[in-house]
């Protein structure tokens, strides 16, 4: 990490964007290094005037090669969290706080995932907060822990406030705050945990929190 430039993303993002233009702008952002590994950024997909946003943490093996985000493992499992707890997948739009996989060996035929560093996510956020302007949701929830770390800061812990509805922060200003916002586990944590069933029962009933509002 030491010596990476990390100019941040901003100076890349395109003025009064729509989001087709941030799709093709992220492709040449030089925020940070992590563009340097990644076969390409990975933005937000949805409708543009979806009233849920769903918040992960960057692209994953899978989303780096196929330029969408969450179509791997842990999108196919929110998908179906998604359905049993009744929210139209039309009513979503999902996106990343990072927006190029950051990995580091291989296991397999997957690239090794490696959470992003809290600089990593910072350089990123233009990015962000250009897709939250452009879609103005009711209610965001937030995927775990690096997505409630960007949004609430580093403090921030899912089993503090999950499966209840809370505030915007005041510190991370939007003209159209969210509604309300709800944390939750993240789908990978479902999947690595010992007690899927229980960790995926759990995900469902946060998701109907947010469902309820919709
Ligand atoms: N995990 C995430 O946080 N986001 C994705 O897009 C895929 C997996
Ligand atoms: Fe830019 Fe974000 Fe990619 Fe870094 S991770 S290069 S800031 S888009």
């Amino acid at each position: 990490m030491a010596g990476e430039e990390r100019p941040g993303a901003q100076q890349w993002v395109p003025s009064d964007p729509t989001l087709a233009d941030l799709r093709s702008a992220v492709q040449e952002c030089r925020g940070c290094e992590l563009y340097r590994d990644a076969t390409q950024g990975v933005m937000g997909e949805g409708r543009p005037d979806a009233p849920l946003v769903l918040l992960g943490e960057q692209p994953g093996d899978r989303e780096d090669v196929e330029g969408e985000p969450f179509v791997g493992p842990a999108g196919k499992l929110l998908d179906r969290a998604l359905g049993d707890a009744d929210i139209d997948p039309d009513d979503v739009f999902r996106t990343n706080v990072v927006k190029h996989f950051r990995w580091k060996g291989v296991r397999g035929k997957r690239r090794i995932h490696q959470s992003p560093h809290k600089a990593h996510v910072e350089a990123c956020s233009p990015w962000l907060d250009a897709e939250l302007r452009l879609v103005r949701p009711t209610g965001v929830v937030l995927l775990g822990g690096t997505a409630g770390k960007a949004v609430y800061g580093s403090s921030f812990k899912v089993g503090e406030t999950r499966g209840r509805l809370i505030e915007w922060p005041e510190s991370r200003p939007l003209d159209h705050r969210p509604a309300w916002v709800l944390t939750t586990t993240h789908p990978s944590a479902v999947l690595r945990t010992d007690d899927r069933e229980a960790a995926y029962a759990a995900l469902v009933d946060d998701l109907r929190v947010a469902a309820a509002e919709l």
